[in-house]
């Protein structure tokens, strides 16, 4: 590989913040992926070799930490879905005590922006010892991560500098998607969506949330500026960026903050619902809007403070947020961009130095 870095890429330009330039970037992103990925026909394609091995494969799984592990589970709904392989997703650091039972034909994928990730890098090793496939999908050519497996694919999502993680999270999403579009074509499941026209329509989704900052920063303000916690909550894919949005909040704001499964709040969480807690649900589909609505009512009554991040087709007048329509598969890429700005400015207006957290590195190189 070569290193495509350019060097406009590391100036912050007139942004006070490498994390406000880096969610500004997300549209171009998308946008470079699907140029990277495209063949001469405009069709999606990825290295033959990577689409035959995981053809023969039994089960996907799928090993990260942090933001690329929420990114897993996005990609384990979209393998799943598109190339019907079953899909586990598992924590590089438990993997050595919880070890999952392999399959026959395992087909193992390692997440991870730096590539360099030293509990990723252990169960890389050991998957090696056991020579069973590895695909890593990385931002950073010549990684080690990328260097020690089988294949590799790349994120194009340009330097990440800033701590928290957003770019990389949306161009794993984008670069699994694109993926398992490859792989399920391939394997002749029909596909009733056209992934390259959905994409961009992404990217400019992305880009109306990015116009609607002062929106985002008003609703930090009204909700974030003072609590000392707060919930995120959603069913299925709201689920999984529930947790993403979690952890953006509490890593650069300190705010303490649960990524929950909206169903689960009723069997314990909910007891810790206080006057004023700050409780922001996500609701991108309409067979789980009825029921995620409901438990907005019950800590509503409980006395949250609730927010509701809603997509258009399911979206009702009174909402907090509404996110424009894309396709049921790609709705994370569009319901995180909020939540990244609402930590963004949760963490300015609190004086916090956004790109540099408290006790944080961006990458971690020990196990
Ligand atoms: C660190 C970073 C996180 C990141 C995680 C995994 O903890 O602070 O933002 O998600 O590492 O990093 P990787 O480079 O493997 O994706």
């Amino acid at each position: 590989y070569t290193a495509e870095i350019d060097l406009n890429d590391l100036e912050k330009g007139t942004y006070p913040y490498y994390m406000l330039k880096e969610i500004d970037e997300q549209p171009a992103v998308m946008r470079k992926i699907l140029q990277h990925y495209q063949g001469e026909q405009q069709q999606l394609e990825i290295d033959s070799a990577i689409t035959e091995t995981m053809l023969a494969s039994d089960r996907i799984y799928i090993v990260a930490c942090g933001t690329s592990y929420h990114a897993g589970w996005v990609g384990k709904q979209l393998l799943e879905s598109l190339t019907h392989i079953p899909t586990e997703v598992h924590l590089s650091s438990e993997f050595g005590y919880n070890t999952p039972l392999l399959t026959e034909n395992p087909f193992f994928i390692f997440l991870t922006q730096s590539g360099e990730t030293a509990d990723s890098r252990q169960v890389l090793v050991k998957v090696n010892e056991l020579n069973h496939p590895t695909l890593t999908i990385t931002n950073v050519a010549g990684s080690t991560l990328s260097r020690e497996a089988q294949f590799t694919l790349l994120l194009h999502a340009g330097p990440e500098i800033a701590v928290a993680s957003t770019k990389a999270y949306t161009a794993q999403i984008a670069v699994l998607a694109v993926l398992a579009d490859v792989v399920g074509k391939a394997k002749g499941l029909a596909q009733n969506f056209d992934l390259v026209h959905e994409l961009a329509l992404v990217a400019t989704g992305m880009e109306t949330i990015i116009d609607e900052k002062e929106r985002l920063e008003q609703l930090a303000t009204e909700y974030l500026s003072v609590s000392r916690n707060a919930f995120y909550i959603g069913r299925g894919m709201d689920y999984y960026v529930a947790m993403e949005a979690a952890l953006k909040l509490k890593e650069i704001s300190y705010v303490q903050t649960e990524g929950f499964a909206a169903g689960e709040l009723k069997h314990g969480t909910i007891a810790l619902i206080e006057e004023g807690t700050p409780v922001m649900a996500i609701i991108t589909e309409e067979s789980i809007a009825g029921h995620t609505r409901g438990n907005v009512q019950e800590v509503k009554s409980r006395g949250a403070h609730s927010m509701i991040i809603a997509m258009e087709d399911v979206a009702e007048e009174e909402d907090q947020f509404i996110l424009p329509q894309v396709h049921s598969l790609l709705t994370p890429l569009i319901s995180v961009i909020p939540t990244q700005l609402l930590s963004y400015y949760t963490s300015l207006h609190r004086g916090n130095d956004v790109d540099k957290p408290r006790n944080l590195a961006k990458s971690v190189t020990v196990e």
